[in-house]
């Protein structure tokens, strides 16, 4: 039972950077475009509950991930692009499946093991009940729109294996209705913090580490500049840095160039000016409509706020049905009109 439903979603962090650009949204931009899918998109905001978390924030930045996605590219007229607080289904649907989720296979989900033992550490150490039930309303999230297709990192495999499980008991147990959701792994560029290229692009290391998606240009050209690379002495290996300066390069789509410096420095010395003026100002191309976007959607705050709303009600549509089978299939009492 498979469709053409894909669906992903992301945690409201804060602003985007190349690293989350290129590795995740990207892609579903790609998917979005392709045609062949009916994509479907959601800011995860539920999902930041469940680590400590300021209000205020999380608030401002649900409206800035859903500002910066579409900026990104995705596209409300193709794709249905929402926040997830605003379809409650996605609650009841995860209490639900709360029920068809055996507590054991819960305990053995590396993520919570990894994150509890990162609260363990802290003065005033509190571990709540929703981050050990994340993965719960992360198969809801998918399911609820019935999509076979998920879009993500391979940091998210036991999250899909477990939505697979649930769907097959609930299946089991109420009769074929879900399909079985499959990882979307796409082969995506991997790039490094600039300023210790042997640690994964993080905004936890600084902000001389990333470059933010929508960040000005004179900034860009700084932040590549100061990038930590290598002598350039042809004796010696490229280091890690100069190597995840041209895989930006090649993110940006520019394969040609990349492959130009790639021929010099294989004759001689590694100079590394000229190939980080080309990273920045590649990536200030590639980035230039997005930039422009951003700032026409903040200037129209109403209309943001009107696209939220829309979202939410196309994604409402769906999940209503949804939850209206699932009531009567798993016996929940409702009179009769
Ligand atoms: N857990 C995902 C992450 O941390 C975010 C997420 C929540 C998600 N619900 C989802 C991803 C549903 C895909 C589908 O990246």
């Amino acid at each position: 039972m498979s469709n053409n439903i894909v669906f992903s979603g992301i945690q409201p962090t804060g602003e985007l950077h190349i690293g989350n650009y290129f590795g995740a949204v990207a892609n579903w931009v790609r998917l979005q475009n392709s045609g062949q899918y009916q994509t479907i998109y959601c800011v995860v905001n539920l999902h930041a509950m469940t680590m400590p978390y300021d209000a205020a924030t999380l608030h401002q930045n649900t409206e800035s991930m859903f500002v910066d996605l579409l900026a990104a590219g995705l596209d409300p007229e193709r794709s249905i692009v929402f926040v997830q607080s605003m379809v409650p289904e996605h609650t009841e649907l995860a209490w639900v499946f709360g029920c068809v989720c055996s507590y054991g296979d819960l305990t053995r989900q590396t993520q919570f093991k990894e994150k509890s033992e990162q609260l363990e550490g802290k003065q005033d150490a509190f571990i709540s009940a929703g981050l050990f039930t994340y993965p719960v309303l992360q198969a809801a999230d998918i399911l609820l729109y019935h999509a076979a297709h998920v879009p993500v990192g391979q940091d998210q495999k036991q999250h899909l294996e477990l939505a697979r499980d649930i769907a097959q008991r609930f299946n089991h147990q109420f009769g074929e209705y879900f399909p079985l959701p499959d990882v979307m792994f796409t082969e995506t560029p991997k790039l490094y913090a600039l300023n210790d290229p042997t640690k994964k692009m993080s905004k936890s290391l600084g902000p001389r580490s990333y470059v933010a998606l929508f960040e000005p240009p004179e900034s860009i050209r700084s932040k590549i500049r100061s990038a930590v690379t290598d002598t350039g002495n042809p004796e010696e290996p490229m280091g890690p840095g100069a190597q995840n300066l041209l895989a930006i390069l090649r993110a940006c789509g520019r394969n040609d160039l990349a492959e130009q410096f790639e021929r010099d420095y294989a004759n001689g010395p590694r100079r590394y000016a000229p190939l980080k003026d080309a990273v920045a100002e590649a990536l200030i191309a590639l980035t230039e409509p997005m930039r422009e976007r951003r700032a026409a959607l903040l200037a129209d705050r109403a209309h943001v706020h009107r696209l939220m709303r829309e979202g939410a009600e196309k994604a409402r549509a769906i999940a209503q049905k949804t939850i209206r089978e699932v009531r009567e299939r798993t016996g929940l009492f409702q009179p009769p009109a």
